[in-house]
């Protein structure tokens, strides 16, 4: 099965421009942002964002109001607080060998980080590739991960799997199965994340917020600070 996922992947992978690099801070900036946004809204955001901060060091000496406003469109703006916060923490006091240990990174993100940055034999399972493994009964070990990632976005998609195309079809025990649809994303429409993104991008825009709720939420998230001119961006 690794064989023929590999050579399909040499074949069929797609050139994505962090499958370039092995920096640290890239991979991470990668994949904080591919934690919730698609791979085709990550792309152009990705590369912007590497050029004007290229390293840990530019980051952390970045001022947070910048960093919130470069996040904008990206959802999750916590993201990008923490995203920074890594960044300072680094700068710091370098990566620690439990990467888990920075804001904002959890065990797929650590291990996905591990994997393609500093070489650690992990396998990050993010929903896609523990759909493979349960469908196929695989285990497959870290060499396998970006191959993993795209069979699970153009083939071994969570409903109707293209199995006739697929490399592993024939030793596939779901070969032809359909599935029932998944839970999406939570609906931004109407929701109390959407009044939060309408008050955070009011703010930044100099703006009045005119929603105490969602002020409130996002000041306790650190994503403004209130002043007694009103709510800001943290400097
Ligand atoms: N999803 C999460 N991480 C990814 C990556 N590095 N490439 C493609 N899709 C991903």
């Amino acid at each position: 099965m690794r064989e023929l996922l590999l050579n399909w992947y040499a074949k069929h992978g797609r050139d994505l421009p962090w499958r370039h690099t092995t920096d640290p801070y890239a991979i991470l900036v990668s994949e904080i942002m591919l934690q919730q946004t698609q791979v085709d809204r990550v792309v152009p955001r990705y590369l912007a964002w590497l050029e004007r901060w290229p390293t840990v060091e530019t980051l952390a000496a970045a001022s947070t109001a910048d960093v919130i406003v470069a996040w904008q469109g990206l959802g999750y703006n916590r993201r990008a607080l923490n995203l920074q916060r890594a960044a300072r923490a680094v700068a710091e006091g370098g990566w620690p060998d439990d990467l888990t240990e920075l804001p904002g990174v959890g065990p797929y993100t650590a291990g996905a980080v591990g994997n393609f940055a500093f070489g650690r034999d992990v396998l990050p399972v993010d929903v896609n590739i523990r759909r493979i493994q349960e469908r196929t009964g695989e285990q497959f070990d870290g060499s396998c991960t970006q191959a993993l990632f795209d069979l699970g976005a153009t083939i071994c998609l969570a409903r109707i799997p293209r199995c006739e195309i697929c490399p592993l079809a024939a030793n596939c025990p779901s070969r032809g199965r359909r599935y029932e649809p998944e839970r999406k994303q939570s609906q931004f429409e109407g929701s109390f994340r959407q009044r939060r993104a309408v008050a955070l991008r009011a703010i930044a825009a100099g703006e009045a917020a005119g929603d105490d709720e969602a002020v409130a939420s996002l000041a306790k998230d650190g994503l403004v600070v209130v002043t007694p001119d009103g709510p800001k961006l943290p400097e």
